[in-house]
């Protein structure tokens, strides 16, 4: 039976659905990691997907030969590779914003042609690169000066969500490579201790703020460039000009009008375009912070890295694809075990932002209870994503993945080489990073039987609290060095993941409307708390909260 507009079967009656439903039954009596390495150690070396720099080793996880097998009959039942081939061409798969969903142009070669409506987007794409390049050079040599003449010492970029995280993260990532000699700083909270303890001890003279926001709606983001515009003009040190704010604003938005009304330059305006989704923005305008920070030649290797992902998620064969390896085995985990989360596990210090940054991009994106064509689903979707640097989480929540009754799929992402710059005292750890790092792949997998247990000579009554049961799978992300181009390629790998399994739940992965209602209700709210205003509608337990605050607020 067919419910479904598109006129194919819901997801759960397929019959390749229901083909992994039985294997999944028959795993109960299958064997466990260990047996399986011991029938078949080649799977060390047969379960490991090569992508550029990126080696991706998924030989730990619960799946055979067939399981793998019967997951790609769903990808290909699915239409994964359809989809896939409709975003390239720019066709609107984001359907609910009748929108194009082209992250992938912002990467493409300066020869490359991507049309939406019939025309080639890439060389907008490409201008605005070569303004970025401009302005980020002339900021990084000094060429452009702050309204008194000085030299811009310091950069704030505001934003939130995708005009947040992504050059955040990536400024963390790839700190070796910046210009040490200039202050990057990141305002996102509309919390006003953000932006306090962001320029508390700037020269407004010295500082240029980057206001980075797709819509130029957005309230926080809105609200904090207008009080950084006050703290420019009126604040200690405060320039006192209005005209000042041509030499310390500059927009990154594809909303010209908007920020014309706030006031900024259009000629400091650094555009992108709306088939560009926020959470995918990085490599747009969006990373002007980040190319001030690194420079226009590693940001270009940056974008060479994502488009080397694309590629291959475009070409290669799905038994070697690995965005659509890791999308489906996922969608093991998260359909057939009911896994709930998946960890995100770096072995570097500098990706201490990368997970953070993946749960907007997978939670935003596939945190959805509505397929395509607006029926309920009737399975599981998006997991929770999180994760911290991988030795601090070991002393912190891997009890919980070891010994707990969740099972919990993780990502560990390590390098060969650790950053340039440390002493060689400092470089000399990174063998016990990466040692914790193997260790723990290692003891996720295989455990501690209670007979290894016991022939330590561990007491019986300890036996069962020393046992590790093992069969905790993994995927291991192994890059020499994590250099501009490897963080694209990391980023892009994700980017493809989500989508994969966005593809095979059958809803759009492309739009947010989750996070609208909270706003909306953000600012009927918000004159009940600043004047006591009587807000009609408010449901109880919400007005009784209101009125307590207000009563602590002024008591
Ligand atoms: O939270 C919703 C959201 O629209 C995100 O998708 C987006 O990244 C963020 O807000 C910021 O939006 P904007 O760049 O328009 O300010």
């Amino acid at each position: 039976m067919s419910d479904s507009s598109s006129g194919s079967p819901r997801l759960t009656r397929r019959p390749e659905w229901t083909a992994l439903e039985d294997h999944r039954a028959d795993t109960l009596q299958r064997p466990r990691l260990r047996e399986l390495f011991a029938a078949d150690p080649a799977r060390a070396e047969r379960y490991v997907v090569r992508v550029g720099d990126l080696r991706i080793d998924y030989s730990k996880h619960l799946v055979d030969d067939e399981t793998l097998a019967l997951l790609q009959e769903l990808a290909a039942a699915t239409d994964v590779f359809g989809l896939r081939d409709a975003m390239f061409r720019g066709e609107k798969i984001n359907t609910t914003e009748d929108r194009a969903v082209l992250h992938t142009a912002l990467r493409a070669p300066r020869d490359a042609v991507v049309e939406v409506d019939g025309e080639n987007v890439v060389p907008q794409v490409h201008a605005v690169l070569d303004k970025m390049s401009d302005f980020a050079e002339r900021v990084r040599s000094g060429a452009w000066t702050g309204h008194t003449g000085r030299r811009i010492k310091n950069v704030v970029n505001i934003g939130i969500g995708g005009s947040d995280l992504g050059p955040a993260m990536a400024y963390e990532a790839l700190r070796t490579f910046t210009a040490r000699e200039l202050t990057f700083r990141f305002v996102s909270n509309v919390d006003g201790a953000d932006l306090h303890e962001a320029v508390r001890d700037l020269d407004p003279a010295e500082t240029l703020f980057i206001v980075a926001s797709k819509t130029f709606t957005t309230i926080e983001t809105i609200t904090n460039a207008t009080s950084a515009r006050s703290w420019l003009l009126n604040g200690p040190g405060g320039l006192g000009e209005e005209k000042a704010v041509a030499k310390h604003f500059v927009a990154l938005s594809t909303n010209a009008g908007k920020v014309t009304e706030f006031g900024i330059d259009p000629d400091n305006m650094f555009e992108f375009w709306d088939w560009v989704g926020g959470r995918y923005s990085f490599d747009s305008a969006i990373g002007l912070s980040l190319m001030i920070a690194i420079g226009p030649d590693r940001f270009r290797e940056l974008l060479d890295g994502f488009h080397i992902v694309d590629e291959h998620f475009k070409t290669a064969p799905a038994e070697a694809n690995a965005p659509l390896i890791l999308g489906l085995l996922g969608i093991w985990y998260g359909n057939f075990f009911g896994a709930e989360s998946h960890a995100v596990l770096p072995y570097s210090h500098y990706l201490s932002k990368f997970t953070a940054y993946l749960q907007q991009l997978d939670m935003e994106s596939n945190g959805k209870s509505v397929d395509r064509d607006g029926h309920v689903v009737g399975w599981e979707t998006g997991p929770v994503v999180w994760g911290t640097p991988g030795t601090n989480g070991q002393h912190a929540y891997y009890q919980l993945i070891h010994q707990g009754t969740r099972l919990i799929p993780a990502d560990l992402i390590g390098f060969a080489r650790p950053a340039g710059e440390l002493s060689d005292e400092l470089a000399a750890q990174h063998d016990l990073l990466m040692a914790n790092l193997f260790a723990q792949g290692q003891a996720l997998a295989f455990g501690k039987t209670a007979d290894e247990v016991r022939a330590e000579g561990i007491p019986e009554e300890q036996v069962p609290h020393r046992t590790f049961q093992g069969n905790h799978p993994t995927t291991t992300i192994l890059a020499k060095a994590l250099t501009p181009s490897v963080l694209g390629q990391l980023i892009a790998l994700y980017e493809h993941k989500v989508f994969v399994q966005g593809a095979i739940w059958n809803i759009d992965s492309f739009d947010q409307w989750g996070v609208e209602l909270g706003k909306v209700l953000a600012k009927r709210v918000e004159p009940a708390l600043t004047e006591g205003a009587d807000v009609p509608g408010l449901d109880p337990s919400t007005t009784a909260l209101v009125a307590a605050y207000r009563d602590l607020k002024e008591g």
